[in-house]
């Protein structure tokens, strides 16, 4: 995971039951010498798994929260908002890197740099961005960042990177006779070691990637060439996903629109959208006759889903893949032009 994370240090990855259950875990240590009054910066961007733990810690301490909003014509967060919120009782920001409702993809090192320069710790959920691009701790600049294995397409365990500094000096919640190194200080009770090998086996199958286009290097820069062929590939598939969407009748796609990494505004090929008559559920049972799955709902993506008025039904979201094709694209549009027509 040092290889897939681009970290020099592997006594600085950590592993736990998921990413949710990591964040809860670590943001008591991250928190414990927050203030009453000190202030937090969370988004209407977040997945809940960046988002409830750091609302309990702000419970339990009586922490102020600032909420940095999206902006409606990039679909992400914008520097100037969260610039505008820090101030000098702020504390941390939790970001997303990209967001699993409407796939827009913040620019992560350019907003952290802002925290860094105010001393801000910043805590990243890559859940989202790290089955589609080349995840680098080191250029992100942040201080923790976290993915969740089952979502690059390993077993079901949460992966977290920290400055070693940090995760050493931090209070670790564990039993008074486990390891106090690193890893194992945060890892706590017997690790999933039948997972972890299944995790291995993931990181090597972007390396085999890397590997069979062409790349003779390290396993990272394996892995790294592998994102870089499926950012590509990726891309062939988004465009014309969302180029047919938004000839649908009725419909409203969320989202950045093909073209806008033209104005350096990036997207993975996440894609939601409603329509104006006919339920998501509706929709996503009637592609699934069809053998088409995708999946329906606010999927967690909650501050996001209320900001747009549509917390009770969500949206449709279709989630490719590098294992997907043009075809199936062509195909799922095919269907929902009859559905929706
Ligand atoms: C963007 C994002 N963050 C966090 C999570 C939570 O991950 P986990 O299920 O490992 O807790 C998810 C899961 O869907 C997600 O999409």
């Amino acid at each position: 995971m040092a290889d897939f994370y681009g970290a020099q240090d592997a006594g600085e990855i950590v592993i736990g039951g998921s990413m949710s259950a990591l964040t809860f875990h670590i943001s008591r240590s991250i928190s414990h010498n927050f203030r009453p009054g000190d202030e937090i910066i969370l988004t209407n961007f977040d997945h809940e798994g960046n988002v409830s733990p750091w609302l309990h810690v702000a419970h339990d301490k009586g922490l102020v929260v600032r909420w940095a909003e999206v902006n409606r014509d990039t679909w992400r967060i914008e520097p100037e908002s969260v610039a505008a919120l820090i101030s000098d009782k702020t504390r941390l920001l939790a970001l997303g890197y990209a967001s699993n409702f409407m796939g827009a993809v913040n620019n992560v090192a350019e907003i952290v740099a802002l925290t860094r320069e105010a001393g801000v710790l910043s805590y990243v959920d890559a859940v989202q961005y790290a089955p589609h691009g080349p995840v680098d701790v080191g250029s992100v600049g942040c201080d923790f960042l976290v993915s969740s294995a089952y979502k690059f397409f390993g077993p079901h365990l949460g992966v977290l990177w920290g400055r070693r500094d940090l995760l050493e000096s931090l209070p670790a919640y564990k039993c008074r006779c486990s390891p106090e190194q690193l890893p194992w200080r945060f890892e706590t009770g017997t690790s999933a070691i039948e997972q972890q090998a299944g995790l291995t086996a993931a990181v090597d199958y972007f390396a085999w990637l890397g590997g069979k286009l062409g790349t003779q290097g390290s396993r990272r820069e394996q892995i790294v060439e592998a994102f870089r062929a499926s950012q590509d590939y990726e891309a062939e598939l988004s465009t014309p996903l969302l180029e047919g969407l938004l000839k649908l009748p009725n419909v409203d796609v969320f989202g950045p629109r093909p073209g806008a990494e033209a104005n350096g505004v990036e997207r993975v090929p996440t894609v939601s959208f409603r329509h104006s008559s006919l339920s998501p559920d509706h929709i996503a049972r009637a592609l699934a006759e069809l053998q088409i799955f995708v999946w329906q709902g606010h999927n967690y993506a909650y501050e996001m889903a209320k900001s747009l008025g549509i917390e009770a039904e969500g949206g449709v979201r279709i989630g490719l893949a590098h294992y997907n094709t043009v075809a199936e694209v062509e195909r799922t549009l095919a269907a929902l032009n009859k559905l929706l027509s």
